[in-house]
């Protein structure tokens, strides 16, 4: 089977200039980073400030394209402008601050933009916008202005606009950078739900390890290469690599760690909050059988 997303090698070199426009030096920001991603896959890249993810981001967006290396995008090369618009309609971008991607006074005239920019005919629009704001829960709040929503929920709208476009595959660029947890956690869950429903592969770039756990398989970058790659689980069971590329675990996660520390026999790989009480409990209810047999 053709992956969705393949990278061979993938390069890219920034040059810097100065004030004249002389290139005064080469910043590698991308070093070789080969991955293969199917269609349907929900996928999270981590990596700290500058570790390259909004560069390979823009990439699979065919807004940089490759200095050594090759990307395709649903069989298309991104090096070939003529694939440009293509590989934008396949893979769609949400960015990391809501308020730079809204464009109009209400809500569902914003999320028909982008179908009315690829010349869509209108009432296929209006149809694309209800389903997309439906799947996104934001369909209620379709007449109101965007400015009076929370972050989350115009990053709702800024995923439902890139819906209306019909792609097979979304990429978001640290799409909850800027919320507050409650947002946080409304647009990751509404990204999970496209992904099983929708069968949309999702590329989630982000630095907050929570949010990590709904990914199929996670990348981790550091400076401009992939340094770890795994399950979720497999990955947070390496804690002390993960510090060495500035990155930490789950909460969850690390009261583990430290009940492990303790003595307690229990994974090192626990990812969420319900999963540790309910070992726990099973340990309690084990320890409470074990008296009463004595
Ligand atoms: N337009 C640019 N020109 C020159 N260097 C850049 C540019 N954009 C990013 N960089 C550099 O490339 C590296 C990777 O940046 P970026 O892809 O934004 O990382 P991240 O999104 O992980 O924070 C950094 O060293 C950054 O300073
Ligand atoms: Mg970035």
């Amino acid at each position: 089977m053709i992956p969705f997303i393949k990278a061979e090698y993938l390069v890219h070199e920034y040059s810097r200039r100065d004030e004249e426009g002389n290139v005064t030096g080469i910043n590698r920001a991308l070093d070789g980073i080969s991955i293969e991603v199917k269609a349907g896959d929900f996928i999270a890249v981590l990596g700290a400030n500058g570790s390259g993810k909004s560069t390979f981001a823009k990439h699979l967006n065919a807004l940089l394209v490759p200095t050594e290396g090759t990307l395709y995008v649903d069989g298309k090369d991104t090096s070939d402008h003529n694939n440009d618009l293509a590989v934008r309609q396949s893979a769609g971008m949400v960015f990391q601050n809501p308020d730079n991607q809204i464009i109009a006074n209400i809500v569902e005239e914003d999320a028909g933009f982008g179908p009315e920019n690829i010349g869509i005919p209108t009432d296929e629009i209006w149809h694309r916008v209800e389903e997309s704001l439906k799947n996104v829960g934001m369909y209620e709040y379709r007449k109101a202005s965007p400015n009076h929503l929370s972050g989350g929920q115009k990053q709702r709208v800024a995923i439902a606009g890139i819906l209306a476009m019909k792609p097979k595959c979304i990429i978001l660029d640290e799409p909850t950078a800027m919320l507050d947890p409650a947002g946080r956690i409304s647009v990751i869950r509404a990204v999970q739900e496209l992904n099983k429903k929708e069968n949309i592969t999702v590329i989630l770039i982000t630095h907050y390890m929570e949010e990590v756990t709904a990914a199929d398989y996670v990348y981790v970058m550091a400076d401009g290469q992939i340094k770890m790659q795994g399950s979720p689980r497999q990955i947070f069971a390496k804690s002390e690599e993960l510090a060495k590329y500035k990155l930490t675990i789950p909460e969850v996660t690390k009261i583990a760690l430290e009940l492990i520390k303790k003595g307690i026999n229990i994974p090192k790989d626990i990812l969420y909050v319900e999963e540790l009480t309910d070992i726990l409990l099973k340990l309690k209810v084990s320890a409470t059988v074990g008296v009463r047999k004595e």
